[in-house]
């Protein structure tokens, strides 16, 4: 199933992804696709947030650290492609993470296209304006439906 939501702030993008974190039961993987300064790395905080994380935890953009692991109801995995070609991306050794016990958040997913089988959600971030998203969802997971219904943020379709 496919749905389009519309964010008109920055806040609106952390909440989707707060719900979306919400849902999550172990062994996902969300690909997140969308041009430089689209929202990913926003709505992977919002992501992080709604898997309870520890206290302490920081959520970085990964174009430096390549991996970031974030401890929260399920481990999280945090990974951007941008930079990486797909030698580098295979090396990376996210294969030891792809299991129930593990999320996995990956920018830039289109790099690696075809790597990431399984339980995936497509999540692409379109600019519509200098504070305004249109952000789709696709994914076999039942629990998107649930979010076609939130009221604060915009369905489109
Ligand atoms: N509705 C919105 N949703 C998400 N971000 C927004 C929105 N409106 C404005 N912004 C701004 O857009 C920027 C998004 O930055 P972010 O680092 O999340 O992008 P990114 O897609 O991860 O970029 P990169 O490809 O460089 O990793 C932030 O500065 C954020 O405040
Ligand atoms: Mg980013």
């Amino acid at each position: 199933m496919r749905h389009d939501f519309i964010s008109n702030s920055p806040e609106e993008t952390f909440s989707l992804g707060a719900l979306i974190g919400s849902r999550l039961t172990g062994g996902e993987i969300l690909l997140l696709n969308g041009e430089l300064g689209a929202g990913k790395t926003l709505l992977t905080k919002g992501i992080v947030k709604g898997m309870d994380p520890e206290t302490t935890t920081t959520v970085v953009s990964p174009s430096f650290t390549l991996v970031n692991l974030y401890n929260a109801r399920l481990d999280i995995i945090h990974v951007d492609l941008y930079r990486l070609d797909s030698e580098e991306i295979g090396n990376l050794g996210l294969e030891d993470f792809m299991d129930t016990d593990h999320v996995i958040i990956v920018e830039w997913a289109q790099r690696a296209c075809g790597f990431f089988q399984g339980t995936t959600v497509d999540i692409t971030i379109d600019h519509a304006g200098e504070n305004k998203r249109e952000i789709t969802i696709s994914t076999q997971l039942p629990w998107i439906s649930d979010l076609t219904n939130i009221q604060w943020i915009t369905g489109v379709s």
